[in-house]
């Protein structure tokens, strides 16, 4: 039997999220440019989106460039957001056939405007879609994110427009870059490293976590199906009891 058909398909993630690593020393290992890692990453990214629909899963996030990755050498910098625009310019029509909304978060504001003039063309042309919903984290910090929360709702506050003791989790999620979209259920991250790096700290609150030694451009179809059968192999509790469960 394959890994694809031993999912439960009644029982996948609805949301998964990935941080995708691994991409340098994928490049490194076979003599080349830390850019050919980048390159074939985005190959990767493609296998994703095709499993993540062979299985239904109905949304997935991928952490494509953290805040803190401008800091990285301007050439790197430079190829990823080429490598963003020639993506999305040849991936548009494949969404649409798929039925996949293209999102966005993190401070895209920040992004060249070439960069961020296409990604708002692919937003809008497949902002009706359905199937799966498919969410770059682009100049995305959490941090941010969460400092950025707190202070569109202490203004709120200072306006009294809404007073302290409605501050819940549904007010913080609707000031959250992700505000359309659900908890995450389980997080990947590849190539061997055990951190969470700023990424969606609010929304993993429950979370199962899968780490595999796979460098990101190495990970395919057959990895994300892996992922996903650990998922389903593991009790998710949310803080109560196993009896209580059944
Ligand atoms: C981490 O590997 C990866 C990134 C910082 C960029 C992720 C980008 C892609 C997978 C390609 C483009 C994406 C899309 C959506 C088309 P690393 O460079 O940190 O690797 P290392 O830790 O081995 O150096």
């Amino acid at each position: 039997m394959t890994l694809k058909d031993q999912i439960d398909t009644n029982k996948v993630p609805r949301h998964v999220a990935v941080i995708m690593d691994g991409n340098g020393r994928w490049a490194k290992k076979r003599g080349l440019f830390r850019t050919k890692g980048h390159e074939n990453g985005a190959k990767a990214v493609k296998q994703v989106v095709e499993a993540c629909g062979e299985i239904k899963i109905p949304y997935l996030t991928l952490y494509a460039f953290s805040t803190e990755n401008w800091n990285r050498p301007k050439i790197e910098v430079e190829l990823l957001m080429t490598l963003l625009i020639s993506s999305l310019k040849k991936e548009l029509k494949n969404l649409q056939k798929n039925d996949i909304r293209l999102m966005a978060i993190g401070n895209i504001n920040e992004l060249p405007n070439k960069v961020l003039k296409e990604l708002l063309e692919v937003i809008d042309k497949t902002k009706n879609n359905k199937q799966l919903t498919l969410t770059l984290a682009l100049s995305y910090g959490s941090r941010q994110e969460i400092i950025k929360t707190i202070q569109e709702i202490s203004l709120k506050v200072k306006n009294n427009l809404i007073s302290p003791e409605n501050i819940d989790d549904s007010l913080i999620n609707n000031h959250l870059y992700t505000q359309n979209l659900p908890d995450v259920d389980l997080l990947i991250r590849t190539s061997g490293e055990q951190r969470v790096s700023n990424f969606l700290l609010w929304q993993i609150a429950y979370a199962e976590m899968y780490f595999t030694e796979t460098l990101w451009p190495d990970f395919n179809k057959e990895d994300l199906f892996e992922a996903v059968l650990n998922y389903q192999n593991r009790e998710r509790r949310f803080g109560k009891t196993s009896e209580q469960l059944n």
